[in-house]
């Protein structure tokens, strides 16, 4: 058999699109007319269609009704649009869930859930598999050809469990693939403690306690999904193999391995809702929200890091699910859907084009009011947005390319979840990864945010924070980096279980013990007043010089082959290692001990990244909530984006390196007056531009 090619996602202009649900209207006369004005008055080049709309392509069981979509394909074509078909399987249609009951997703409780509302099927019923084939071979067949696809739509948000009779059993069998006896699952899930021991596969039904089991069940469900997806596709790789395929994924969703899954798929895509301006106040500023966003979109983007992604949902104003959704401000779009750009995205899809007239989402963000009207506030912006994009064709074959990863592990965050330990309120994973990021963001120094499955070579520093379950081969991976010339920076709470949640025995941090030179023999746990200082020692070979507050969990260790380059200054622990550094081979791995506050990140960033060789891009810092965000195109063009995400002006000096404004052609900056929220797109007039981007 021959090796199926995968096909790129190389669109020829930046997509600019919506979900289109025209069949929520096909019975409203002279209404698709409107929609076919207001798409190319909107500037829209693509829609997503049909990805809720199987009840009408199929009525009954087998009884097809393609004829609205011929025809809104057709349009579609003639009107300028490229689609990116959905399968439908989001939602599925009642006489289908009435006929097999068994696609009825089963909640946790055993009780078989209602026909409900959507993304409620369950994984493994080979009923439901069968019926997703069906119509997507009918949909493969029919449009595979059709000169307006551009790409597939695998259903919607892929999401849940279910813990139905066919889940469970199939989780045995994968169990029972995975460990072939009972003993080995037993040694490795220690289920001898509290008499849990296994004597009959069929045991295992129950999910609670073991930790080992339920890190299993979420990579079981991780599976389930990538074998759903496995059957989805296959008829669309059968009639259009020429045609890419994707899924829209959910930032910070964790019920999945979204890394696992993306080896699945062509092209990654992902739905951003961040709640601009929602958040403002004392406690988080604004330009948090843009700052969490670019971690996200680094995340995404980091799964196929050589590839193009899309930011295939996000809404033109306000979310409707919110408790308080406040409008997007003026210059907040284009700045987010910029930053979008700025990650690798190639284009911006919004949900969605048309307000429905009733049921949940009537009061969404649209393109399209339920005025019908293109002269409101929100109609031109994306109009004019859409008109940049046009003109932004070039950036097409440019990408970021960092040189930095901060590790962000869908399983490590699984474990720590159930981690049960003295400092388990204090864990705050995602948020942890966030503060190790940010003093780059602020550097404008281009990052990924990988899993620890990622090809360390490709980065000159890996900070990987909190990384308590090392997977088979990561520790191995990472001395392998180090060794070659990389920058590791570990964290507390790091190395100090296996795959199965067992504890590394010999001392913390078990296989990374040697490459670090410590060994960790407690961990203290510190209540919200308690802070520890940690001291640099004088003359620490990294120049840290000054005195940070430890917070929350301060690790007790002792250096075997490292250097000390700081010490705790209080508490019965004072004069023990806080952070330390070993070098091995032509690299270096620095640990910190605790969680140190104050400015400690952002002193520590500096330092080590002068240690690396590697510049900010324009100057360090840039002004607090702006960011500077780059893709580097084969022929060595920087393209920056440069956002302001606060409230407030900022002004950035661009220095003489010849910074163009792609805006105002031809006019060379060296200083950049940012309004509230707004964005500038440049490009580097000559040698490619310092700030962590590499010409590979
Ligand atoms: C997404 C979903 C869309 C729509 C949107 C509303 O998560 O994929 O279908 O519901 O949210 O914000």
């Amino acid at each position: 058999m021959m090796d199926q090619i995968t096909p790129l996602f190389r669109p020829t202009a930046l997509i600019h699109g919506a979900d289109y649900n025209p069949e929520q209207w096909r019975h409203v006369p002279g209404i698709w007319d409107t929609d076919m004005r207001l798409l190319k008055g909107a500037n829209l080049n693509g829609v997503t269609l049909g990805i809720f709309s199987w009840a009408e392509l199929e009525p009954a069981e087998g009884v097809y009704q393609f004829e609205w979509m011929d025809e809104i394909m057709d349009r579609l074509h003639a009107n300028g649009q490229r689609v990116i078909l959905a399968t439908p399987s989001g939602a599925k249609p009642n006489w289908m869930a009435e006929k097999f009951p068994e696609i009825r997703r089963v909640g946790e409780d055993g009780r078989r859930r209602l026909q409900g509302l959507r993304h409620n099927h369950c994984l493994t019923s080979p009923a439901y598999r069968e019926n997703v084939s069906r119509i997507n071979t009918q949909l493969a067949m029919r449009y595979g050809q059709h000169p307006a696809l551009l790409a597939w739509h695998l259903s919607n948000e892929y999401g849940g469990y279910c813990y139905c009779e066919l889940c469970k059993s199939a989780f045995r069998e994968w169990l029972k693939e995975k460990y072939v006896t009972l003993d080995a699952l037993n040694d490795a899930c220690w289920s001898r403690f509290w008499s849990h021991t296994y004597t009959d596969w069929n045991q295992i039904d129950r999910l609670d306690g073991i930790h080992a089991l339920r890190l299993d069940w979420k990579r079981f469900m991780t599976h389930q999904v990538a074998t759903f997806i496995r059957n989805e596709m296959a008829p669309l790789r059968q009639y259009a193999p020429h045609v890419p395929i994707t899924t829209n994924f959910m930032g910070a969703y964790d019920l999945y391995d979204y890394n696992a899954l993306a080896k699945e798929i062509d092209f990654i895509s992902w739905d951003s809702y961040p709640v601009w301006h929602g958040q403002g106040g004392e406690q988080c500023p604004h330009w948090h929200t843009g700052l969490w966003s670019t971690f996200y979109h680094d995340q995404f983007r980091a799964m196929k890091p050589d590839e193009p992604m899309l930011l295939i949902e996000t809404t033109p104003s306000q979310v409707n699910w919110a408790q308080v959704s406040p409008l997007k401000r003026p210059g907040m779009h284009r700045t987010c859907c910029l930053l979008g750009v700025s990650r690798g995205s190639q284009g911006v899809c919004y949900f969605q084009f048309r307000s429905s007239r009733g049921s949940s989402e009537k009061y969404h963000g649209t393109v399209v009011s339920h005025d019908g009207r293109d002269d409101t506030r929100v109609f031109p912006e994306i109009s004019e947005l859409g008109a940049l994009f046009e003109k932004l064709a070039p950036v097409l074959g440019s990408l970021p390319r960092p040189q930095v990863a901060v590790i962000c592990d869908h399983q490590n965050r699984w474990d720590l979840e159930e981690m049960q330990s003295p400092v388990q309120g204090a864990v705050n994973y995602i948020g942890t990864c966030v503060d190790h990021y940010t003093p780059f963001w602020q550097r404008g120094i281009s990052m990924d945010v990988p899993d620890q499955s990622a090809d360390f070579s490709r980065y000159r520093i890996v900070i990987a924070p909190e990384l308590h379950m090392l997977l088979p081969g990561t520790a191995e991976r990472l001395a392998a980096f180090v060794e070659k010339g990389g920058i590791l920076v570990t964290t507390y709470l790091t190395g100090y279980v296996n795959e199965t949640d067992l504890c590394f025995l010999g001392g913390f941090p078990g296989p990374l013990r040697e490459l670090l030179g410590i060994r960790i023999e407690e961990m203290d746990a510190l209540p919200g007043f308690r802070t520890v200082p940690v001291r640099a020692s004088a003359g620490n070979p990294l120049n840290l010089t000054g005195t940070w507050p430890a917070r929350d969990i301060c690790e007790l260790i002792h250096a075997e082959s490292a250097e000390v380059l700081a010490t705790y200054d209080g508490e019965f622990y004072s004069g023990m290692p806080a952070i330390t550094r070993k070098k091995s081979g032509l690299g270096t791995a620095y640990h910190l001990c605790a969680r140190i506050g104050g400015d400690f990140l952002e002193t520590f960033t500096a330092a080590i990244l002068k240690d690396a060789g590697i510049a900010p891009l324009l100057g360090e810092p840039l002004p607090v909530g702006v960011t500077a965000q780059t893709r580097l195109a084969p022929d060595g063009t920087q393209w920056m984006f440069l956002m302001n995400f606060n409230e407030t002006p900022a002004t950035v000096d661009l220095g003489d390196a010849g910074w163009r404004n792609y805006e105002s052609p031809g006019e060379v900056v060296n200083r950049a007056e940012l309004p509230p929220f707004t964005s500038f797109i440049f490009t580097s007039c000559g040698d490619p531009l310092p700030g962590g981007d590499l010409t590979t």
